[in-house]
């Protein structure tokens, strides 16, 4: 089994009048295989193209293999520009599987180029990476679903102004794009300019991508298996093919998290045990928080649905919020994600004998710190009533982490047609991009930018 599901401290049993009772889980069986079944039937269908993503891209990997290989070779950077579901897999990937100071590295160990993803607008971190790159010796890797987010544009053009400027006609070859291949304006772009183009299939959204050209590409360049992250995650889904919840992690994730929100935990922590793991507790968030946070059902009546993710880590946030999450209010379920063998360990040594409060250390390693850590902290906030779950992988690489990022995917899923919402949608996010579209006076947004002007204006009675 790839990812371990133990899910004893959410128990009635272990944590008390907090946690769920054994017919409360038996309750949900229909309710469980009723989402089950609603996933199933969209399976490559609609919005659920990326349940396919583990079988149908033999033909694209290895386009996307060849592509990064020569990437690997030629280029001392690679630059990902975009937002939000273009970007939050591809950091997770990375951070996950590379060494943790992989930029830093020499040439000689890193054997490939450095890898920078600019998520934001932000003029001082795009001017910061032009101080530490040649952009001639840089691959930009420009990805955008729609391909007309408004920050991810800006990037596209003021790279491409610079390519131009400093390689005229072969500015093009320093341009990756990544897109819907019918839609928007980057693929015509990419035509125009002749760059080469990676498709993301109509039926896969931004933050289902990660297991799509869209995170599989950096992926590549970094040297990172995708096979073997592809093989995980199919793993994993022939596992989930099943409605008995002692078998299938993910449906039994969802209910207990639907379970648990009908009980007032609405929020949802993830703190990993390894900081490789850190960005995958961010691109999580996104994922849980984008596709659950939803005003209406599926019937359209009002619920205001979701669950506030929140990121912490272990051991580092035992030293700040661990202390909320003990004593504050009865409204989170923490998912912790342990890590049982370490790529790499460090004995702590002797050398403390006559100091008793020290010396209890020196012979463990920090792998073993770290997880009786973990293990201290998880007994106490169970003695203390806060229920909390644990996956498990037994060591970080491809494979475990595929399956993990397609667990993670699926329950999202599931949770979704728990609630019965649109776990595909982002009204509440078209929102503030149609405001900004006002301000900028994009054409088509006039009556937007009216309703703007007519809105209350802030009151200096309120600004100190
Ligand atoms: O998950 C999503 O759909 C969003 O977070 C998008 O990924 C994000 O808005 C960027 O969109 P696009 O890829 O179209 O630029």
């Amino acid at each position: 089994m790839s990812v371990k599901l133990n899910y004893n401290n959410v128990m009635f049993a272990k944590v008390g009048k907090h946690g769920i009772k054994r017919e409360e889980l038996e309750q949900m069986r229909q309710l469980a295989k009723q989402a089950r079944a609603k996933v199933e039937a969209s399976r490559g269908a609609d919005m659920q193209g990326w349940m396919d993503s583990p079988y149908n891209q033999a033909e694209a990997v290895g386009r996307i293999v060849e592509t990064a290989a020569k990437i690997r070779n030629e280029c001392e950077n690679f630059v990902v520009l975009g937002i939000g579901g273009s970007a939050l897999g591809a950091i997770a990937v990375f951070n996950a599987l590379k060494h943790l100071y992989y930029n830093e590295l020499p040439r000689e160990m890193r054997k490939g180029p450095r890898f920078y993803v600019i998520d934001n607008v932000d003029p001082e971190r795009m001017n910061a990476l032009f101080d530490i790159i040649d952009v001639s010796k840089t691959v930009f890797n420009v990805i955008t679903k729609s391909g007309a987010t408004s920050e991810t544009m800006s990037q596209y053009l003021i790279i491409t102004d610079l390519l131009k400027r400093k390689l005229g006609d072969k500015a093009s070859r320093h341009i990756i794009a990544t897109t819907s291949s019918n839609k928007g304006n980057l693929v015509k772009l990419a035509k125009e300019n002749g760059f080469e183009t990676f498709y993301i299939p109509d039926g896969v959204g931004g933050r289902f991508s990660v297991l799509s050209p869209v995170g599989l590409l950096p992926a590549a360049v970094l040297g990172i298996d995708i096979s073997e992250l592809l093989r995980g995650a199919r793993e994993t889904d022939e596992l989930c093919k099943s409605d008995d919840l002692n078998v299938n992690p993910a449906l039994t994730m969802a209910v207990i998290q639907y379970l648990l929100i009908n009980k007032g935990c609405n929020i949802n922590v993830m703190m990993p045990y390894a900081d490789s793991l850190k960005y995958v507790a961010d691109w999580y968030a996104q994922l849980w928080a984008e596709s659950l946070g939803k005003e209406r059902d599926l019937d359209g009546d009002v619920v205001n649905a979701g669950q506030t993710p929140v990121k912490a880590l272990g051991v580092t946030d035992q030293h700040s919020q661990v202390q909320l999450y003990n004593e504050g209010p009865f409204d989170k379920v923490i998912t912790f994600l342990e890590v049982n063998s370490f790529r790499s360990d460090i004995v702590i040594p002797q050398g403390c004998d006559g100091f008793a409060d020290v010396n209890f250390l020196c012979g463990h390693t920090l792998a073993e710190l770290t997880n009786k850590e973990l293990y201290a902290t998880r007994y106490n906030l169970t003695k203390r009533g806060r229920v909390n779950f644990t996956l498990s992988l037994d060591s970080l690489d491809e494979y475990h982490l595929g399956s993990l990022i397609y667990l993670l995917q699926l329950c999202t899923a599931y949770e979704g047609a728990l609630l019965n919402v649109n776990a595909y949608n982002q009204p509440g996010v078209e929102g503030g991009k149609d405001a900004t579209y006002a301000l900028f006076g994009r054409n088509g947004y006039e009556s937007k930018a009216e309703e703007m002007n007519n809105a209350p204006q802030d009151s200096a009675e309120f600004i100190v």
